[in-house]
């Protein structure tokens, strides 16, 4: 409602994960990188670990965006869902139909579809986002689908993506033969302080700013602190920091607008009474 003023195409500060908005702070470009190298080098298991709103789903979908053609990608969003049903979904994504809706019909389906990849000098990824979702009895599969390979090569590279409870759940005794076979690992870190302001310029730019919107030192100063450089936070707190300027009719975010924008966020703003 405020992009006209401001001259914008777009929200800037939408917390979906839209990844035309992504900016390769260190740690994200880090993080794409060890999970290209994993997947061209086809490394079987790859395991990212990111707090609640660091860009974990927002990195799944910039990195399907740089995968070449020869590479085809399943994107489980539902961890939470039963090995079976599980197996069906990422068959699906591959348009792979198996003679039975059946455990060992979806695996012998998934193995034949493979090994013709692999002939066809096609890789195949498997991206499970939310994984520390995922029942033992799921891990457990996806240890079994990690066993398909030929002498030289596995068929399928798995990405595990995860809050830090991931780390943990793979910690367990019983994940042992599992968290050998993850050769990749990368723990996604929050936006440096002096990343913040970069961010905030990309996201405004993609969504359409010509540069004229600026913020105080002290709001982001404050911004970093509230945030702690977790981008979900950034966003809500540069969303209604916009809202509260566009209110005021400026262009200039200041540490005001920000401190009555986290006050709103945290639920104690006061309200004006009629
Ligand atoms: N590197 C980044 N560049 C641009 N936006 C980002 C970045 N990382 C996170 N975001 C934004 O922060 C919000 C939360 O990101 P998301 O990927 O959903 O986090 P997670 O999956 O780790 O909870 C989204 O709006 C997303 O677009
Ligand atoms: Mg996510």
């Amino acid at each position: 409602m405020y992009f006209d003023f401001y001259g914008l195409r777009e929200n800037p500060f939408n917390v979906t994960s839209d990844p035309d908005f992504l900016y390769l702070s260190t740690s994200h470009k880090e993080a794409l990188n060890h999970l290209l190298y994993g997947v061209d080098n086809r490394k079987g298991f790859i395991e990212v670990t990111g707090e609640v709103g660091s860009g974990k789903t927002t990195l799944c979908k910039a990195l399907m965006h740089r995968l070449g053609d020869n590479v085809e990608i399943s994107l489980v969003f539902n961890s939470s869902l039963p090995d079976t049903q599980l197996l069906e979904a990422v068959c699906d994504d591959f348009g792979i139909k198996p003679e039975r809706r059946a455990k060992v019909a979806f695996i012998k389906a998934l193995n034949s579809f493979l090994l013709e990849q692999l002939r066809n000098n096609r890789n195949c990824v498997l991206i499970v986002d939310e994984a520390q979702n995922l029942k033992p009895s799921t891990l457990e599969t996806m240890r079994m689908l990690s066993n398909l390979e030929t002498n030289k090569e596995k068929l399928i590279q798995i990405i595990l993506v995860g809050q830090p409870q991931l780390r943990d759940k793979l910690n367990l005794p019983s994940m042992l033969q599992l968290r050998q076979r993850i050769s990749v690992r990368f723990h996604l870190t929050p936006l440096e302080k002096n990343e913040i302001l970069p961010y905030v310029r990309h996201r405004l730019g993609v969504a359409g700013s010509e540069g004229d919107i600026t913020f105080s030192p002290e709001a982001l100063e404050m911004i970093s602190s509230y945030s702690k450089g977790i981008p979900r936070l950034v966003n809500l707190v540069c969303d209604k920091s916009l809202l509260f300027g566009f209110v005021r009719e400026t262009k200039f975010i200041d540490g005001d607008l920000v401190d009555q924008s986290i006050k709103e966020i945290e639920g104690s703003y006061p309200l004006v009474m009629a």
